[in-house]
């Protein structure tokens, strides 16, 4: 187990700069994701923390190790790949056993490191199948004991779960969840989902274009983005062109409302970030509630619990909103949209 840290690492790919001068700290036993949309330089990053990828500039630490040149084999990491990566002509017993062959630990020893490796993910019964005997989820563990069986420093895991089918996801999340709880492991994982992400997480790095846009708890990402991008990114946001009438208060499309200025700086666009669930809708003949503005239904997709709505303004700017299921609101409905005052405007 050990503190990762990153410090000002570039990475070049020919003309292409993947990794830009970035920083990070991973707190020992800790299970960190870097999520970002595909071609941010996640796998990069991953791949120089393991040692597959020589960086340009900049340094790893395993904490006082500097390991930016020790090779990847001598790291002493765990590596989990979306494709599995297991040698199609060993037995799940031999795959697992692998790492420990090459670091020629004793027979016996390795027997048993081998067995409990399998039992923590549930795959005793089925130590001398091959890969090709084995579904997708099964395979995955597999490599998950392969990787845990060597007691690594850190382990690490690229999109490990994009491979599997939407239910298998969900219960492979939490037995990964387990597993890094128990060995009290330092994890990186990498996803470019952002559901996932929140799931999992104890933090998370959002990657921009081979820098980190913002890195934070899973909750304070959501609640608190400090740009568009993660916004947008972390969950579905509306995004709403506003201009700073003065502090705390805003104007849209001729109206005005109190929302939270404090993090909006500098004389840029601003916008204010509305979740879909924080929003709400009342009729038009009710009176004018604080905060509100005039809004007119355009669609309505009704989803048991909950219906999603979509509204426009009167500048024609169209958000969504989520009401509960039992709201019966239609096209065409004049309504009231209930803008809450804890609603954060930012600057970027
Ligand atoms: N071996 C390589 N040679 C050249 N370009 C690469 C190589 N690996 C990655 N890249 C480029 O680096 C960028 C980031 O890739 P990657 O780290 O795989 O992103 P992600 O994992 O976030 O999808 C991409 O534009 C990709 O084409
Ligand atoms: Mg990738």
């Amino acid at each position: 187990m050990s503190t990762i840290r990153v410090q000002n690492l570039v990475k070049r790919f020919e003309q292409q700069t993947v990794l830009q001068d970035l920083n990070l700290t991973i707190p020992e036993g800790s299970f960190f994701t870097l999520l970002g949309p595909s071609g941010c330089g996640k796998t990069t990053l991953l791949r120089c923390i393991a040692g597959f990828n020589e960086p340009d500039l900049g340094s790893i630490w395993f904490d006082e190790d500097d390991i930016t040149r020790v090779p990847a084999y001598q790291r002493n990491i765990g590596m989990v790949f979306q494709d599995y990566a297991l040698f199609p002509d060993k037995s799940v017993r031999d795959n697992v056993a692998y790492g420990l062959k090459a670091r020629k630990v004793a027979r016996d020893e390795l027997t048993a490191r081998v067995d409990e490796a399998l039992e923590l993910v549930g795959l005793k019964a089925l130590a001398e199948r091959y890969p090709a005997q084995m579904s997708g989820g099964q395979r995955q563990r597999v490599a998950l004991a392969r990787a845990l069986v060597i007691k690594p420093r850190v382990l690490l895991m690229d999109e490990p779960l994009s491979n599997l089918d939407a239910k298998l996801r969900l219960s492979m999340r939490d037995m990964i969840r387990d597993l890094q709880r128990q060995a009290r492991i330092t994890t990186v994982f990498v996803t470019h989902d952002q559901e996932e992400a929140l799931a999992m997480s104890d933090q998370i790095a959002v990657m921009q274009s081979g820098r980190i846009a913002q890195m934070d708890t899973p909750e304070a990402l959501y609640s608190q983005p400090v740009s568009a991008y993660v916004a947008d990114f972390v969950g579905s946001a509306n995004l709403l062109e506003v201009e700073q009438v003065a502090q705390s208060v805003v104007s849209v499309a001729g109206q005005q409302l109190i929302v939270d200025t404090r993090d909006a700086t500098g004389d840029g666009l601003r916008k204010l970030v509305l979740r879909a669930e924080d929003l709400s809708l009342q009729a038009r003949s009710q009176v004018q509630p604080d905060n509100a503005l005039p809004v007119t239904l355009t669609g309505r997709q009704y989803l048991g619990a909950k219906a999603l709505c979509r509204v426009a303004l009167d500048n024609d700017e169209v958000l969504q909103v989520d009401v509960p299921g039992l709201q019966t609101f239609q096209p065409g409905d004049a309504l009231w949209l209930t803008v809450p005052q804890t609603s954060r405007v930012i600057s970027q």
